[in-house]
């Protein structure tokens, strides 16, 4: 390693973001459950040394209050750029706060997809006193920045796509935004930048042309991953960016071992952890924070939020998993809701039309069939009948219910919290329990079937 020196990362996000047409800043609108500026700030404090310096303009409490609250451990220096004069003028914004002999690198908040290997690229040719600048090739390049080289094949200049003559237009090389350069060098050619364009702004752009007339050695790194440099303008440009980020995390998965049914169909939000030979099926969403073991079944159109599914559990089609731990081998669902605050053992079994809430239900335990099991403690190998009810709230306040060991509690009972059922106990189909119950009895509180002879039932005349 070279003496590493300290790397400025500059993050331009002090745009309106008009076309977005929205309350919300742009660079917080979500890629895969993350804010577009925090996928930025993730590979860029993935670098060694950095200082961050984000660029941002009037109103942008939201901005930082969402930035400094998801990244807590992040040391960010704010800038204001009060008038939106241009990408150079932005960065001149910065220049007080960077250090004479650093490395800077410039990003945008608005681009998303742009990985740290590529930016250690740019740092590391920028370390040899030359200006590092990333650009694409587009098939479709209109508005964008064109990248004119001389007949060596080296940079010239950038020239804005409003500002291009017709062989200009042609070029499909164009500018991603990203560029790596000594501080010294930043700040030289910032100094003479002017606003004589079309749109009357200091472009940063300008600082290539700018640099080559002093001397400076320009390198073009061209990458052929269109979507790390895909911007976000417009909602389109968000849906593009989401689906591009997907197939690259589900690839991820992929080749770590995990069977994905189909790539199209499944969406990761934030930190999932998925261990091999576990298998998505389609129309799943995954929301961090979420650990799911190995050998774990997801079955179509089920969505797990900030969960825990141990190795071997199997979640049926059509379930909704919130904030709850699964034990290993458990089953749930087909149609299962299980919410948060939830536990299920090792094996157990929800079926389907069943709600758990806040409930521990221990290892081997059953509720197979449309029931709601809320604010309750269920035993091992306890079952819990098909429509049983646990009355967890009085209107005022919610109460526990105490199930133990190897209960069997029949079809359509209700147990009316605050209550206890002990060990081995039997709840007779239909009982409603307000009492406490012993262990190993059967209590019973149905009417006594009787049979009416003769009974009519009423006819319409
Ligand atoms: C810019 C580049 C263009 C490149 C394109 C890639 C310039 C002059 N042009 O054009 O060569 O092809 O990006 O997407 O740099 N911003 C500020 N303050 C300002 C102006 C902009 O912070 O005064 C921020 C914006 O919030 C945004 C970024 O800078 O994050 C880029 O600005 P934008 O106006 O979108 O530039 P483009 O016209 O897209
Ligand atoms: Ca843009």
């Amino acid at each position: 390693m070279s003496s590493a020196a300290n790397i400025d990362v500059i993050i331009l996000a002090a745009g309106q973001g008009t076309r977005m047409k929205s309350a919300l800043p742009k660079v917080l609108h979500p890629v895969g459950g993350r804010a577009l500026i925090s996928h930025v700030l993730a590979a860029a404090s993935a670098l060694a040394n950095t200082n961050l310096h984000i660029v941002i303009g009037q109103n942008a409490e939201a901005l930082q209050q969402h930035v400094e609250t998801t990244h807590p451990d992040l040391k960010i220096k704010w800038v204001q750029q009060t008038e939106q004069l241009g990408t150079g003028h932005a960065v001149q914004q910065t220049l007080p706060n960077l250090g004479a002999s650093n490395t800077a690198l410039v990003l945008y908040g608005d681009v998303p997809l742009i990985e740290t290997n590529v930016l250690s690229e740019l740092v590391e040719i920028a370390a040899r006193r030359q200006l590092a600048l990333l650009t694409t090739k587009l098939d479709e390049p209109a508005g964008y920045g064109r990248i004119v080289r001389d007949a060596n094949g080296d940079v010239n200049e950038i020239v804005e796509h409003r500002d291009c003559d017709d062989s200009q237009l042609g070029i499909d090389e164009v500018n991603t935004g990203f560029m790596a350069l000594p501080v010294a060098m930043l700040s030289d050619t910032l100094a003479k930048l002017e606003n004589n364009n079309d749109q009357q702004e200091y472009y940063l752009t300008d600082v290539i042309k700018l640099a080559k007339a002093q001397g400076g050695s320009i390198t073009g790194v061209c990458t052929d991953d269109f979507a790390s440099v895909l911007g976000v303008n417009d909602r389109r440009d968000l849906a593009i960016c989401e689906k591009h980020y997907q197939a690259r995390r589900a690839l991820a998965y992929m080749e770590s071992g995990v069977t994905i049914v189909d790539p199209d169909r499944v969406t990761f939000r934030g930190d999932v952890s998925i261990a091999p030979d576990t298998s998505l099926d389609i129309n799943t969403v995954i929301e961090g924070p979420t650990q799911i073991g190995s050998h774990v079944v997801i079955g179509a159109n089920s969505i797990v939020r900030a969960s825990t599914l141990a190795d071997g559990c199997v979640i049926e089609p059509n379930c909704v998993i919130e904030d709850a731990d699964v034990g290993a081998s458990a089953a749930v669902g087909p149609f299962a809701r299980i919410r948060p605050g939830s536990e299920l053992g090792e094996n157990v079994r929800i079926g389907n039309f069943v709600e758990v809430k806040n409930s521990k239900i221990s290892a081997g335990a059953k509720a197979n069939h449309l029931s709601y099991v809320g604010d309750t403690d269920v035993g091992a190998n306890t079952n819990i009948g098909a429509g049983v009810i646990t009355c967890n709230y009085d209107g005022a306040y919610k109460h526990r219910t105490v199930i133990g060991e190897n209960v069997f509690v029949g079809s359509d009972c209700q147990l009316v919290a605050p209550v206890t059922i002990a060990d081995n106990a039997t709840i007779g189909a239909g009982t409603t329990v307000t009492n406490d119950v012993e262990a190993d009895v059967l209590i019973i509180s149905r009417v006594k079937q009787r049979s009416v002879r003769g009974w009519k039932r009423p006819t319409k005349k």
